[in-house]
């Protein structure tokens, strides 16, 4: 056990201080920068990803959390294939925030330790509703999605290409996590998700 907790320490550091490196092509590879868009367009945009690499963060803390406690090896090997998938998600948020000129949050530890604390929580608590926990995190993940697609600049190719891979793949972890067999969360569990991710999206747009 004190082995796994200093590689989850050695990871946790790694996710806040080092550039994570992409295992897949950045969905946007092909597309040229608009040089049309406006200095706060820019900068609005970069709030936008760094809002989604905060979650990412989360994201990444939920599943090494989940992984720490889980003994299903089935559940394992689908929460690892997803943590990767978070990897490449997490690198490309963090290289298009750069391109943009913003920054990542100052949160992002925080969140970290907050998320990987809820993932290990509901994974000692309750193999299913610990699925139906990502299922709903994931649902909620692809909905602020949806909600920056419709406010970013249509000119900005490069970020929508990268939020609508994300989408796609968030909407597949959903899926899967119901397959594998997700409870679903009492109501009141999914209303204080939406009100934390409220105020999640809403403070790393500012911080
Ligand atoms: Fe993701
Ligand atoms: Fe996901």
């Amino acid at each position: 056990m004190l082995d796994s907790i200093i590689n989850e320490f050695d990871k946790a550091l790694k996710v806040l201080t080092v550039d994570t490196p992409a295992q897949r092509t950045r969905p946007d590879v092909d597309i040229k920068d608009s040089l049309s868009l406006t200095s706060k367009e820019r900068k609005n945009h970069s709030k936008f990803m760094r809002v989604n690499h905060s979650g990412e963060i989360c994201a990444q803390a939920l599943y090494r959390g989940q992984l720490l406690f889980n003994k299903n090896t089935k559940i394992q090997k689908q929460l690892e294939d997803a943590a990767t998938e978070e990897l490449d998600h997490l690198a490309w948020c963090q290289l298009r925030i750069r391109e943009l000129n913003g920054r990542t949050s100052y949160l992002n530890p925080m969140l970290y330790i907050g998320s990987f604390a809820i993932g290990s929580i509901a994974s000692i608590i309750d193999e299913k509703y610990n699925l139906g926990f990502l299922s709903e995190t994931e649902k909620q993940v692809s909905s602020h999605l949806e909600n920056h697609l419709s406010k970013i600049s249509t000119k900005d190719k490069k970020t929508i290409a990268i939020i609508k891979q994300m989408k796609e793949e968030e909407e597949k972890h959903e899926a899967s996590a119901k397959l594998m067999g997700a409870k679903e969360l009492p109501s009141f569990i999914n209303e204080a998700m939406k009100l934390t991710s409220k105020i999640m999206t809403e403070s790393t747009f500012r911080i």
